[in-house]
């Protein structure tokens, strides 16, 4: 088998990319993470991937004049990494469409609803304010459009009544977690493909469906 080398890019603490890199320790998951790269030099999850003997590099947005020449420092790197596929884990830069076309079909993105509800920013506080009793996360190809672009795989968790922006968010993240390496292996292993601008998979769907508020059981007696 051999493994696509995956290039992540974080902006913060990178919970989902260490999703990914305790994935890709498994010498039969069909990608291996060959860089992880920051646009923040002080981000949480660059200074542990660098712990983990991961390369990894700082490529500091405010240091370049404009999004092109940031962008053109970002390919250069991942050229050099020689990486195949890039997975954004809280990546908090727009992308330019040129930089977007080049990896087009190629580049992975996961955001903490069920696209296509609740795309930008605070999609857990928009959840709550639209009221919907089932939340979740979802991993897509990037496309110019920011939070859109074919969807690989989605994972939902149930709204509770007592729910905050922030308890909801934790309960999406535990299935962020689950879910980006699974896509990653879909897509890594040829198993997802992108056919007529959406996502074919080559394995059963499933048929559960998750019920929010749970269905009632029966009554004994
Ligand atoms: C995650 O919720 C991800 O879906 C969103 O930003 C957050 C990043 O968290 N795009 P982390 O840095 O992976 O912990």
């Amino acid at each position: 088998m051999i493994r696509k080398r995956v290039g992540i890019l974080i902006s913060g603490r990178g919970s989902n990319m260490k999703s990914l890199v305790d994935a890709a320790r498994d010498p039969g998951f069909p990608g291996e993470i060959a860089i992880v790269i920051s646009n923040r030099p002080d981000a949480p999850g660059l200074a542990w991937a660098a712990g983990e003997g991961i390369a990894t590099q700082s490529i500091d947005h405010q240091a370049f004049p404009s999004r092109e020449d940031f962008e053109a420092a970002l390919q250069a790197a991942l050229t050099s990494a020689r990486v195949d596929l890039v997975c954004c884990a809280g990546f908090m830069r727009m992308l330019t469409p040129g930089f977007v076309s080049v990896w087009h079909g190629h580049m992975l993105n996961i955001h903490p609803s069920l696209l296509p509800a609740f795309k930008g920013l605070h999609p857990q506080e928009q959840a709550l304010a639209a009221g919907v009793r089932i939340a979740g996360c979802s991993v897509h190809f990037v496309v110019p459009e920011v939070d859109s672009g074919p969807i690989v795989a989605q994972a939902a968790v149930p709204v509770a009544n007592e729910d905050t922006p922030d308890r909801l968010a934790e309960r999406i993240l535990r299935a962020e977690h689950a879910l980006y390496p699974m896509a990653l292996r879909l897509v890594a292993s040829g198993a997802a493909r992108l056919t007529g601008g959406r996502v074919v998979i080559d394995r059963p769907t499933g048929d559960a469906v998750l019920f929010s508020p749970a269905p009632e059981p029966p009554r004994s007696g």
